[in-house]
């Protein structure tokens, strides 16, 4: 669905970043350059917290490139340069960044501006219509996104109808339960093993706190997504650790931790690169097929992963979806675990779900939109999938999180 109408603005911003999808594939570091992959963190891009009017949210990975002046320090974002910032300051593919910002501008965003900003936090001053929560009322910022982008199980956040509807703040218990996977090693890092098993626990903690737990294909993406974003990310490279290797000390960085006096204290939207960090190397960034590696060895370790579905009446009371159905036969839970088929279906579902908060809307939402679809595509583009025409939403209305998220404007 393009419309004839199309922003030059945003063309012009993808003409920055062409989604040469089928060369996004996995590359493994050639080697290590400490002069390409160091991140400097001193005078213009220097550490500096932010003030009471800036807007900083569940997103470690912006809230620490505001909080370093990559993008703009009050939190307010064009989709254009939240797309450069994650490539090169953490090495982001073009595909997979360009993938996350229109995500969050369709969601987050101030649509009435060509440049497509958002706010990486809270409900900015825009005083204009915006994203598709916005479009229905002001603009939320992507804090509000929740069932969106913002979704449960995160490997840090809170869930959202668990915490007063708060799924952008670090909660304690969480980021604790991963730290203790490392504790006081030397040799502490926080690795896909580690990222994977925390994972589950994460899922497990859903189903058991959240009243309203609710795991659909969408939400499922989004935080296996940005759970591997953790240390794909936000690892400290060197000579000896080409891979990477993410520490005690650069993890609580990266997540506004310290650790004065033996208790963790948390430091909302304080998250800071530190000193001496070298990021990913750029001609081996995170690609579209290592997440799609990342998704299906993930289905394959713990199945529990791609067990979608909800509570249905308080915790412990998750009723599971039935994939066969949902997906017309195209997938079963058993072929889920089957070669890439976990990675096709979530993306595949996630495209499919994503016009259903649009009743209404028209012109440059529907335009962004098929701009987010066409992204998720450049994402599948590098495997072979089964074939997904439709898939049954209606059955995702007997979970009360997501009747709750998705009815509620
Ligand atoms: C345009 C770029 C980006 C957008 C729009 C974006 C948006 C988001 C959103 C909405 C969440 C919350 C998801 C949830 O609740 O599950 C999130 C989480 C996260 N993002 Fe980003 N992100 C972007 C880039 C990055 C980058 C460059 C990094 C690099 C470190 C990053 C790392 C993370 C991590 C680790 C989480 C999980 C937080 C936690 O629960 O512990 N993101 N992001
Ligand atoms: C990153 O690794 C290098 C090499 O081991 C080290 O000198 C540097 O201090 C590390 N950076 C951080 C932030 O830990």
């Amino acid at each position: 669905m393009l419309f004839p109408l199309t922003p030059l603005v945003l063309l012009a911003s993808f003409a920055a970043f062409p989604a040469s999808a089928v060369k996004d594939a996995h590359r493994r570091a050639s080697g290590f350059d400490s002069v390409a992959q160091h991140i400097d963190v001193t005078g213009a891009h220097k550490y500096v917290p932010p003030g009471p009017h800036d807007m900083r949210g569940p997103c470690p990975g912006l809230n620490a490139l505001a909080n370093h002046n990559f993008i703009p320090h009050d939190g307010i974002v064009t989709l254009e340069n939240s797309i450069a910032a994650s490539m090169t300051v953490f090495a982001m593919s073009p595909v997979v960044a360009t993938a996350a910002g229109l995500l969050g501008a369709l969601y987050a965003g101030k649509l009435a501006d060509l440049s497509f900003s958002y706010s990486i936090g809270g409900p900015p001053p825009f005083g204009l219509i915006g994203g598709l929560l916005g479009a229905l009322g002001p603009p939320q910022g992507l804090s509000y996104t929740h069932n969106q982008f913002e979704a449960d199980a995160s490997p840090t956040r809170g869930d959202f109808f668990q915490f007063d509807i708060n799924g952008y703040d670090l909660q304690m218990p969480a980021f604790v339960g991963l730290y203790h996977r490392q504790g006081e090693s030397p040799t502490a890092n926080y690795n896909r093993d580690i990222m994977f098993a925390h994972r589950v626990q994460r899922i497990r903690d859903c189903k058991q706190q959240n009243p309203r737990c609710f795991l659909g294909p969408l939400q499922m993406v989004f935080s296996s997504l940005t759970n591997c974003l953790v240390y794909a990310m936000m690892s400290n490279h060197s000579t000896e650790n080409p891979d990477g290797i993410l520490s005690n000390d650069v993890l609580k960085s990266f997540y506004g931790i310290t650790r004065p006096t033996g208790a963790f204290v948390y430091h909302r939207g304080a998250e800071r690169i530190p000193d001496d960090w070298y990021r990913r190397p750029l001609d081996a960034p995170y690609s579209a097929l290592d997440l799609i590696d990342d998704l299906a060895s993930m289905a394959v370790r713990y199945p529990e992963t791609v067990l979608f579905g909800g509570n249905t009446n308080g915790p412990n009371t998750f009723a599971p979806l039935d994939v066969g159905a949902f997906s017309n036969g195209v997938y079963s839970a058993a072929s889920l675990l089957e070669g890439n088929n976990a990675a096709c279906f979530l993306l595949q579902a996630t495209q499919l779900l994503l016009p259903l908060g649009l009743v209404g809307l028209e012109g440059i939402v529907l335009e962004l939109l098929d701009r987010v679809i066409g992204a998720l595509g450049d994402i599948l583009a590098v495997v072979t999938c089964p074939e997904l025409a439709r898939v049954d939403s209606s059955m995702l209305e007997q979970y009360p999180g997501y009747r709750d998220s998705v009815h509620s404007g």
